[in-house]
Parts: structure tokens; sequence; C-alpha cells
């Protein structure tokens, strides 16, 4: 396949399940990492047709000569108080390189009003993209499964998990279904000017998601609805500083109000495959992970 494709934050979660993709189908991929030990890793991993770009998302000008000839980017940024800032820089220099798709992963609820500042910050980034010039596509998806793989410990340990969400249901989606729509996109691109809210399959809250964890086990398993200063204080506790203890805590409030409870077909409009359950993560990723040996 004739065709080159950067992805930045390309050591991260999501960047994990895409590269490889694109590598099997014969693009060209350059990852874009800013730690050369862990983009050497990703190498070894994909074997052949990647070639690593060592640099900060504050390099414009190693940002842009590495788009040069680029036919699409994909735009991937970590959630932090910079974020926008970051993806400007990224956006631009697409523009300066004359790449001719910005792919980029947003958020759910991604507005100038969203309730958490992180979904301010996607909105600007998106709004940029938008008035780029540069054909676009932009994926805006709900909360990942993957993210409960923070509550492994306390599910080893007590069998329980803590969240501040409520009662709230959410149209909760499994990460290797937004990797494989960017790296559909990627690989064939296509979809310009559309923007995709996502979701599973399912929408579940998290007492739903504690019975099917539980059946997975073979034991029951508690969800222990906490108040949201609880979710910051948890936040602070694990070192991840203000910004993102204030952000957790607002997702929590707009998911206890329901925000997230809404299903739609986005995954399969890219990828033309269902999304995967929450049960097949369980299976799959969660529950192997809880009965891994506890380290001490
Ligand atoms: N979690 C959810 O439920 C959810 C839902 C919807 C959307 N999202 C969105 O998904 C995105 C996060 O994706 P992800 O989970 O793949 O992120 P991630 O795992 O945190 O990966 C971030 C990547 O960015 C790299 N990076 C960080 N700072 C950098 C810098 N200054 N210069 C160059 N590279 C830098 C990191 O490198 P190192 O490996 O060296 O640190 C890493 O490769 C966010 O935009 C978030 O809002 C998340």
């Amino acid at each position: 396949m004739d065709r080159n494709v950067l992805i930045t934050g390309a050591s991260g979660n999501v960047a994990g399940g895409i590269i490889p993709q694109m590598v099997k189908k014969g693009v060209g991929v350059k990852a874009y990492v800013r730690d050369a030990a862990k983009g050497e890793k990703l190498k070894a991993k994909c074997v052949k047709g990647v070639e690593i770009v060592v640099g900060d998302f504050l390099d414009a000008a190693k940002l842009e000569a590495a788009l040069q000839g680029m036919d699409a980017v994909i735009s991937i940024t970590p959630p932090s108080p910079e974020a926008a800032k970051q993806a400007s820089v990224i956006t631009q220099a697409a523009v300066r390189a004359g790449v001719r798709h910005i792919i980029r992963l947003s958020a759910i609820g991604a507005s100038p009003d969203a309730p958490t500042d992180n979904g301010k910050l996607h909105y600007q980034t998106d709004a940029e993209i938008m008035e780029s010039g540069i054909p676009y596509t932009i994926l805006r998806p709900n909360f990942f499964m993957q993210n409960l793989l923070m509550s492994v410990p306390t599910l080893q340990s007590q069998g329980a998990m803590y969240w501040g969400m409520g009662e709230g249901a959410m149209g909760i989606i499994d990460v290797r279904d937004v990797a494989d729509s960017l790296a559909s996109l990627g690989i064939y691109g296509g979809h310009h000017g559309q923007i995709y809210v996502q979701t599973g399959p399912e929408s579940l809250s998290f007492a739903d998601m504690a019975e099917i964890i539980g059946e997975a086990l073979g034991k029951p398993v508690k969800y222990n609805a906490i108040p949201v200063e609880a979710v910051g204080e948890a936040i602070r506790g694990f070192g991840m500083g203000e910004w993102f203890a204030q952000v957790m805590m607002d997702y929590s409030r707009a998911y206890a109000r329901g925000w997230g409870d809404f299903l739609n077909g986005n995954v399969e409009a890219i990828t033309d495959k269902p999304p995967r359950s929450f049960a097949q993560f369980v299976k799959e990723i969660l529950a192997p992970a809880i009965k891994q040996p506890v380290l001490v």
C-alpha cells in the first residue's frame, strides 16, 4: 500500500492497538514518541515498517519535518492542561507540511460548555482542526472500558471497586474498538468532514458492570459508589495532580446524572464490525488482570 501516516502519542494506550494494524496492511508508519527507548520497543513489536521519530509535541520544526509527505496524521495527545496547545502544534505543522487528512482522537461531549476542562480543551482542538482547511475525521469516544483496570488492586484485595459515578449508566466502549476505528481511518482514509461520537454496544451502570465481572470471576463483586470528593482525593493520592483530580470529579458528576447514557452505531460505521461487549472486555482483559498474582 502506497500510503504514509504519522501517529503522535505513539507509545500510549490507544496508539498501541493502531500501529501494528496499519503496518500489517502495508502502511508506512511514522511513530512520534518522546522517549527513544519506548520507540525501540514499538519497533520490535511491529517487526518492520515503523519509523521512529523522537520529539516533543511542542517541537514544531521536528513535527513539520516528520509530517512532510504524509497522507494523514493521527493526532493523539494525553489528557492534560497543555493538550490544546500541544495539539495545535501538531495541526499547524500538518498545515505547513501539506498533510491531506487529520484524524483526531477527541473525547465524548467536546464542547465549549463541556462539563470538564478536558472536554473544553478537546473542543478547542477540534475547532482548530475544522478551520485548518485540511480534510478531517474526529472521533469522540465515550468512557473507555480499560479505565476499569485502575480498580484491579481493590478488585483483587476486596472484590470491590470504588467509583464516583453513582447509578449513572454509560455507553462504555472498549479502547480496542477506538484503536480499530483509528487504524481503519489511517489505512483506508475517507470519512472526511465527519465527527463520530462513539459508544460500545450496551449502556451499563457500575452496578451492572460489577455483576458482569462477578459472573466472569465466579464470585460476587461489589460496586461502592463514593462521593466525588473522595474521587478527587484518590487521584491526588495517586500523584496525578490537581487538574486531573478536578477533571475526574467533573466527569463523575456528569456521568452520575446520565450524561453518557446513550448508544450509537459509530464503531461499526467505520470498522464494519460491531463493538466489543463489556463481557468480552472482562473475559479477555479485566479478569486475567485480576487473576494475576498480587505483587508485594
Ligand atoms: N480514558 C477515557 O475514557 C477516554 C475517553 C475518550 C477519549 N479519551 C482521550 O484519549 C486520549 C488519550 O489517549 P491515550 O490513552 O492513548 O493516551 P496515553 O496512553 O496517556 O498516551 C499519551 C502519549 O503521549 C505521549 N506524550 C506525553 N507527553 C508528550 C510530549 N510532551 N511530547 C510527546 N509525546 C508526549 C506519551 O509518551 P510517554 O509514553 O513517553 O509518556 C504517550 O505516548 C486523550 O485525549 C483522552 O481525552 C479518553
